[in-house]
């Protein structure tokens, strides 16, 4: 039996409403969610348990932006030979792309080292972390993940009638896994992790997650969502991927949408125990949202390394010219391994977006751990200079 009993309006509401949600959404339906704010007189955006969301007092348009920092998009992507195979594709519009979508599992199954029925493709990965969701929170349950973390997966759950058990991150900033064990109870359907974390950027030691993941997966499933794995230090040598091809009972999201540049286009996919993937193909289907020309975008995409080590070197030079700027300043930002960096701020949350939309920045604001902070994601050089510019004018 499901224990909270909603109809799929006020599912959708709360569907939309979630900080996961609102990363992805579009400016004019962003716009929407502000102004919608504003009407009912809310000062955060969003509340959960452990972290709000400020309420930009007016979202400025973003066609007048000088520095877009707010989603954690890649400023230099898709790849030029990607958008050029996505061209091509469009003629093909007529057809069902199954052809292509198997051939790209294929490419993606041998690059990761594992099965292709140990993959289920979906148009990013939000849709494969709801779906899981929708799938595993059916009769209640609840999820064990971090205080703060991403949560479209959570809402989904919570929507469903099942709880979240929220643990503190440790004070370097890493996931608490012995808490997050300690927590594990009868009723927990999955541990989630966001490794790195967002929005904290931050990274939990491999090695730790690796044998956490190996021993309690023998208990209950252990998501990790790997949005941002390709942006650390050491790549995808962080990834958890391993256990998969061991056949533990996990489930490992990756994305299109940050290394490969291509959050328009909805690309994502997951690895995993094929009978978990089983049971949530059951009854949702994953790659029938995505178009042909997406699919060729990604198959060119993954082998344009060129375009990949670029991107990197590009977001590694100007995030560390944003977080040594903050340090000059005496600001002490969490130590990033994303294309994002969060930064305490000792302002009103909105005081301090209101200043710097004045200034065509965009940017987030949180309140958690009763401290207020500031993520920004890291666009080009140009637009972390507009961005230090501003943020010294504003944090004198
Ligand atoms: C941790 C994390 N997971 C998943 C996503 C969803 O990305 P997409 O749906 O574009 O693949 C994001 C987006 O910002 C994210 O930060």
């Amino acid at each position: 039996m499901r224990t909270t009993q909603i109809n799929r309006r006020d599912w959708l509401k709360k569907g939309f409403l979630t900080f996961g949600a609102m990363t992805i959404v579009p400016s004019e339906m962003w716009s929407n969610t502000v102004i919608n704010a504003q009407q009912n007189n809310r000062k955060f955006l969003y509340q959960n348990s452990v972290f709000d969301e400020f309420t930009p007092p007016k979202f400025p348009d973003l066609s007048t932006i000088k520095a877009r920092l707010v989603w954690n998009e890649n400023p230099y992507g898709p790849s030029k030979k990607a958008a050029k195979a996505f061209q091509e594709k469009v003629f093909e519009g007529n057809h069902y792309s199954w052809k292509s979508l198997g051939e790209l599992v294929k490419k993606i199954a041998t690059k990761e080292g594992v099965e292709p029925d140990q993959i289920m493709m979906g148009p990013g990965s939000s849709d494969l972390l709801e779906k899981t969701a929708l799938v595993l929170f059916q009769n209640g349950g609840n999820v064990v993940s971090a205080d703060p973390s991403y949560m479209s997966l959570v809402s989904v759950a919570k929507a469903f009638g099942g709880d979240w058990k929220a643990i503190k991150l440790t004070a370097d900033y890493q996931h608490d896994l012995e808490a997050m064990e300690a927590a594990i109870d009868d009723q927990t359907k999955l541990v989630y992790i966001t490794n790195p974390n967002n929005p904290t950027a931050t990274l939990t030691d491999t090695k730790k997650l690796k044998d956490f993941c190996a021993r309690v997966s023998e208990k209950v499933p252990v998501f990790i969502d790997e949005a941002y794995i390709e942006l650390t230090d050491g790549d995808v040598a962080n990834s958890m991927v391993s256990l998969v091809a061991e056949g533990k009972n996990v489930l490992i999201s990756r994305t299109f949408s940050k290394i490969h540049g291509m959050a328009g286009l909805r690309i994502g996919y997951m690895m995993g125990a094929t009978t978990l993937l089983e049971k949530i193909q059951e009854i949702t289907r994953g790659g029938m949202g995505i178009s042909g020309p997406t699919i060729a975008a990604a198959y060119t995409s993954i082998d344009d390394t060129e375009f990949l080590v670029s991107t990197k070197q590009k977001i590694v030079e100007a995030r560390t010219y944003t977080t040594n700027f903050l340090k000059e300043m005496g600001i002490v930002p969490m130590p990033s391994e994303t294309n994002f960096v969060i930064f305490p701020i000792d302002m009103d949350g909105n005081e301090f977006l209101e200043k710097i939309y004045d200034k065509k920045v965009v940017v987030r604001a949180f309140k958690f751990w009763d401290q207020n902070w500031c993520r920004v994601s890291i666009g080009t050089m140009d637009e972390m200079k507009i961005f230090t510019e501003s943020i010294s004018e504003i944090l004198v």
